[in-house]
């Protein structure tokens, strides 16, 4: 197929129109059936005219149809973007197309001149203290996690063995999505999320919303600033797509903490595992791109790492990778264990 390059620079329209659709909870509205525009427009609160012309738009890509009564209805792509889809990646495409979209358009051009990050440029503050200050934002960046989260979350429930497990944490986890798939595959398992306190504080509150009386008695919400500290009382430590945020430097020093959290307590040794689940270059389709997120939301400095990189960070901070093993999403997992001489 060619691919003109006015193609590929209305590519940032195209996915601007995508992600309005989602935004708008479109698929969500379609559930019950199909719909007209001025339907559509009346059920997610748009102005008839201009969300006909969006229809019109996202159907010419496949995303939606239209049949020929010029009713739309979902299709095979636009079902992912249903809330409640098993696969669903509406909050996700809500993120990339808005906020990161936003930064990138914004900051793009000078961080490339200057080596720096785009958030800053964009927006004048790190993603996450632009997180801190707009609650909208920062719920659809929990919620898109948890869309990015869900693949991995049941391969791991399925393919780790747990057994002699007692208590997972899980460093960075956003709002549990992971720790809630495998305690619910698990049901011996007690599971401490630690995150930033707003990021607990709304996950939180979410759990006690649902009612999950089951996850509510053993899932726990810790608020901590990883980079200073991480709570002890770990069997099994799973940190997953945090350190591809950080530089070389800021990822040693969240290994080294958590090195810590793993020995605390163990007077002859700790036997407690971390699962480092990241993407690496040797096993990421979409490395060449992933660095360009990173430039844009992650801190000054951040590559993709390798496995080399992953093996000298660990050991910097008194870990040795046991395995790594390629795994669903472009992800790998590195399994580590406190090294004998730390
Ligand atoms: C890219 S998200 C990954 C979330 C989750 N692990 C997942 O894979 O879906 C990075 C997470 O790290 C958290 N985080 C960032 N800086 C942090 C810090 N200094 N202390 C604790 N958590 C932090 C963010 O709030 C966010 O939930």
């Amino acid at each position: 197929m060619e691919v003109s390059l006015l193609s590929l620079v209305m590519g940032s329209i195209t996915s601007a129109t995508i992600g309005a659709a989602a935004r708008l909870g479109v698929a969500d509205a379609l559930e019950d059936g199909p719909a007209t525009g001025a339907e559509l427009a009346k059920t997610v609160g748009a102005d008839p005219d201009a969300l006909e012309s969006l229809m019109r738009a996202v159907t010419a890509l496949g995303v939606f149809a239209r049949d020929e009564e010029g009713r739309y209805t979902n299709s095979p792509l636009s079902e992912q973007l249903r809330t409640d889809h098993p696969e669903s990646i509406r909050h996700l495409t809500s993120l990339l197309c808005g906020l990161y979209a936003q930064a990138a358009s914004g900051g793009l051009t000078q961080a490339v001149k200057t080596g720096t990050s785009v958030m800053p440029h964009a927006f004048g503050v790190s993603l996450y203290e632009y997180l801190e200050k707009d609650a909208e934002t920062a719920r659809i960046f929990d919620l898109a996690m948890q869309d990015w989260a869900r693949p991995i979350g049941a391969v791991l429930a399925e393919h780790v063995p747990f057994e002699n497990v007692r208590t997972v944490v899980d460093v960075g986890g956003g709002n549990g999505a992971l720790l809630k798939a495998i305690l619910s595959a698990h049901p011996h398992l007690k599971g401490v999320c630690v995150d930033r306190p707003d990021t607990c504080r709304r996950a939180e509150a979410g759990l006690r919303a649902s009612g999950n009386e089951d996850l509510i008695e053993r899932l726990s919400y810790q608020p901590s600033d990883i980079l200073r500290e991480v709570p002890e009382g770990g069997d099994l430590y799973i940190i997953k797509n945090v350190l591809h945020d950080w530089s070389s430097e800021s990822g040693v020093r969240i290994l080294s903490n958590i090195r810590k959290a793993m020995c605390a307590g163990a007077d002859t040794g700790s036997t407690s595992k971390l699962l480092v689940i990241d993407p690496l270059k040797e096993h990421d389709s979409g490395a060449a791109f992933r660095n360009v997120i990173k430039m844009v939301v992650g801190e000054p400095n951040t590559l993709e790492r390798s496995e080399a990189d992953i093996r000298r960070e660990a050991a910097e901070a008194g870990l040795q990778v046991l395995s790594i093993t390629p795994c669903p999403a472009d992800l790998s997992v590195a399994e580590c264990v406190v090294a004998e001489s730390a």
